[in-house]
């Protein structure tokens, strides 16, 4: 069984399609790290979360970057969804002449426990002293682990696609302004959208490594 950290029940439904196994939800809001980068937001949480619920956790961390705005917004999407609005996003992103973006998307592993380092990227940190949060590794040795390092396992998913006008009434977010495959996120189904996603393909990542375990 793997908790997945996080207060929204439909991320923990979209587990469940890519895992043989049980996904609980601890609906626990875990502080936000900021941090330029979705991969160590990611990695704070579930450091975080672990150490909350003392069991095996993942948490999730996405969001949009825009090409023309070198990623921007990135891990401030959800603060940028909020004060500019997808409209005006994607009026920048016109004015810039350049349409280009993605959506990435980052699920982080932390149960505590030494791993080998694989070809996934490793992010360690030490118990409790979050100033180290951006210190990175590509391995983390059992002798790291004893001196309290918290070995965290990464697994990214990006889908690159169009910044359009808004089209269509599903989903959430930027879905209505980001477009793969001729149809806008916000114009697909569920089911389309979670086997094209960000998230479904970080999902679909861990999985794999998780029941090869
Ligand atoms: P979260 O990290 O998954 O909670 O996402 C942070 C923010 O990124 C959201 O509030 C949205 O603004 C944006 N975002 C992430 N994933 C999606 C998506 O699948 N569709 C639309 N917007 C998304």
């Amino acid at each position: 069984m793997v908790t997945f950290v996080t207060t929204n029940p439909g991320k923990v439904a979209e587990a469940e399609e890519y895992l043989d196994e049980p996904v609980e939800q601890l609906d626990f809001d875990y502080p936000e790290r900021q941090a330029a980068d979705i991969a160590t937001v990611a990695a704070h949480g579930a450091r975080a979360a672990y150490r909350h619920a003392n069991e095996p956790v993942i948490v999730d961390d996405s969001g949009l970057t825009i090409d023309a705005l070198d990623g921007f917004p990135g891990p401030y999407s959800s603060y940028v969804e909020d004060t500019l609005g997808i409209e005006r996003v994607w009026n920048i992103a016109a004015e810039e002449g350049n349409r280009g973006g993605a959506f990435r998307g980052v699920v982080a592993y932390c149960d505590g426990d030494p791993f080998e380092a694989t070809p996934e990227p490793v992010d360690t940190d030490r118990r409790g002293d979050d100033t180290a949060a951006d210190e990175r590794a590509d391995a983390t040795t059992d002798e790291q682990v004893s001196e309290g390092v918290l070995p965290v396992k990464l697994f990214e998913g990006v889908v690159p696609g169009t910044i359009v006008e808004p089209r269509g009434s599903g989903g959430f977010g930027f879905d209505p302004i980001f477009e793969y495959d001729g149809q806008t996120f916000a114009e697909m189904s569920r089911d389309e959208k979670n086997a094209v996603s960000h998230r479904g393909r970080a999902l679909a990542k861990f999985a794999e490594w998780y029941q090869g375990r």
